[in-house]
């Protein structure tokens, strides 16, 4: 009775803002979820011509930053998890770091306020780009085709254009005057008349930098000729990066963060990500709440769920940085006792003021874009992976003759004590800047199993607000019991900490809803909707359910 209410709410609530309800996608022997239909189809063809889901993330990987540079990049950096088919789990940190010759005095004044934008826009606000030493790490370690026949996909869709959607001409018109300030002289998305969808767009400078990459690996990108160009770019417009922080960079190899709910065994990014440890301390205070009972539509579930993610941010703000640079108290943080005391301060009925929640360890013990793509093959290898150039577009800034994108990544550190970044989140000396150092994410790619076998897989961009979202498509399929495509389009809300207030969508949040919370204390803020979630559900029969977010063009390739 209960779920068929919350289905008719459901229905109701999808039919208010999206039109017909739609279906997931159905396959066996391999499946691509991505913001784009032609990272997707790039995907899929790897796949069908052999490569296991490694090649066909790297191909996708090297597409997105072709047809979706908003998000998509080799500018950039990101996060993977893995699933082998011999069932090894293992997480990629190819998350960008603070060249050399950072300090903070180069982003805010004496007092900690902001020097302008140089931590969003123009190449200071550019961390060392991760991507391609990343993509090629995980290429040497579990590759299987030739990495040139990966790569050459990406050539093709530069030298030979992609059509543009609709979507993306709005964003990009959203931008234009910014992209066309900041690179005056080379910018090949501004047009002298506006872009229309349905318009070919090419780039010719990335395809001769992906033809290096193609051709000598990392190497064509963090050496010789492209290193070069950048190093000269960054030179003529006032940044710092030099040639020794390119040659320098490397991706990590990490064990991921483990965590149990309900008998899944939980499995995501740990620091420089926050994002496993947010989600795993939510799901750690919310496993004893009867959840389905309150059902997804209720407002005890809004309330609790916004309590528990207000503690977890929390957390996140006064503890979490790069565990290559400070002490990170993971094993307190997701102890069992200490999340059971952090959400004992929960009220029925009542919020607790951001004002009156700080980081709640005892003692310090040790003292609009990114986009996500998961592939599945048929023989249990996996990859779900996050990749970022944090803003929309990055720091705007095209490197001079190479095509591509520079991330503005160095805003994701906290640049002074209290100072609020882009999403609104604040941090503390954990995550100050510092050089070498990478900056806090909230990339959340995550892997659910059950008894050693793959369940889900999810992952989604949103800046702060990717850690509630991977919760949110966690719980509505494996708590609810949505199929994956409605369990990624269902209306989100949000809670960070500070600012103090819950963030629902447009529109979105049920008038009876709001009038409660906002009785039982809480202040409520409405956005655009946010966050283009990806996820792919295993069944035990071998099925691959998978739903791509129809907040964007995000599109599900299978066969
Ligand atoms: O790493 C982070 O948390 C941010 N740079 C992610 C940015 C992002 O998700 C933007 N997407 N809308």
């Amino acid at each position: 009775m209960i779920t068929s209410l919350v289905t008719l709410l459901f229905i109701a609530l999808l039919r208010s803002n999206a039109g017909p309800l739609p279906s997931s996608h159905f396959a066996c022997e391999g499946m691509v979820v991505s913001a784009h239909p032609l990272a997707s189809e790039v995907g899929l063809q790897v796949l069908q011509s052999g490569g296991n889901a490694f090649d066909a993330g790297i191909s996708v990987e090297f597409a997105l930053a072709v047809v979706f540079p908003i998000a998509g990049n080799i500018g950039g950096g990101g996060f993977a998890l893995l699933h082998t088919a011999e069932g090894e789990i293992q997480s990629l940190n190819y998350r960008e770091q603070a060249p050399a010759g950072i300090s903070a005095q180069l982003y805010v004044d004496d007092s900690g306020q902001p020097l302008g934008k140089k931590s969003t826009e123009g190449p200071l606000a550019a961390g060392i780009p991760g991507t391609v030493a990343g993509m090629y790490a995980l290429h040497q370690q579990y590759g299987q085709l030739p990495w040139s026949s990966l790569v050459q996909p990406a050539i093709e869709l530069a030298r030979k254009g992609w059509v543009l959607t609709f979507k993306e001409v709005e964003q990009i018109k959203k931008y234009q005057a910014d992209l066309q300030r900041l690179n005056p002289e080379d910018c090949y998305l501004c047009a002298t008349k506006s872009f229309r969808a349905g318009d070919t767009l090419y780039n010719e400078a990335l395809a001769a930098t992906l033809e290096r990459i193609r051709d000598h690996g990392a190497a064509g990108f963090y050496r010789g000729p492209t290193a070069e160009q950048l190093v000269a770019f960054m030179q003529a417009k006032g940044g710092i990066m030099t040639a020794s922080d390119l040659e320098n960079y490397q991706a990590i190899w990490r064990a991921p963060l483990q965590g149990q709910y309900k008998g899944y065994d939980v499995y995501s990014m740990g620091p420089p990500s926050s994002g496993g440890v947010l989600l795993l301390q939510m799901l750690g205070m919310l496993e004893t709440q009867p959840l389905s009972s309150w059902g997804m539509g209720s407002t005890q579930y809004l309330h609790h769920t916004s309590e528990v993610a207000r503690r977890a941010y929390a957390d996140r703000a006064l503890y979490l940085g790069d565990p290559d640079f400070v002490e990170v108290p993971l094993n307190a943080l997701l102890d069992e006792s200490y999340l059971k005391r952090r959400a004992s301060s929960i009220q029925a009925k009542k919020a607790t003021p951001s004002s009156r929640i700080s980081g709640g360890l005892p003692a310090l013990p040790e003292s609009d874009e990114t986009t996500h793509y998961i592939v599945a093959d048929g023989k249990g290898n996996i990859i779900t992976a996050t990749t970022s150039l944090n803003g929309a577009y990055g720091s705007k800034s095209i490197a001079t003759g190479l095509g591509f994108l520079l991330n503005n990544t160095i805003d994701d550190f906290s640049l002074a004590p209290g100072l609020p970044n882009s999403y609104g989140l604040v941090g503390s000396t954990a995550n100050a800047i510092a050089p070498g150092k990478r900056m806090l994410s909230s990339m959340t790619p995550t892997l659910v199993l059950k008894e050693g076998k793959p369940v889900l897989a999810i992952g989604s961009p949103g800046g702060s607000t990717i850690p509630t979202t991977v919760l949110q498509v966690f719980l509505n399929q494996l708590e609810f019991g949505l199929p994956a495509q409605w369990a990624v389009d269902f209306p989100r809300f949000h809670h960070q900490w500070l600012p103090d207030h819950i963030r629902y969508e447009n529109g979105r949040l049920d008038k009876k809803n709001q009038r409660q919370l906002k009785q039982w204390g809480h202040t409520l803020q409405e956005s655009a909707p946010y966050g283009r979630a990806e996820t792919i559900r295993f069944h035990p029969d071998g099925t691959l359910e998978g739903g791509a977010d129809r907040r964007g063009d995000d599109a599900v390739r299978s066969y």
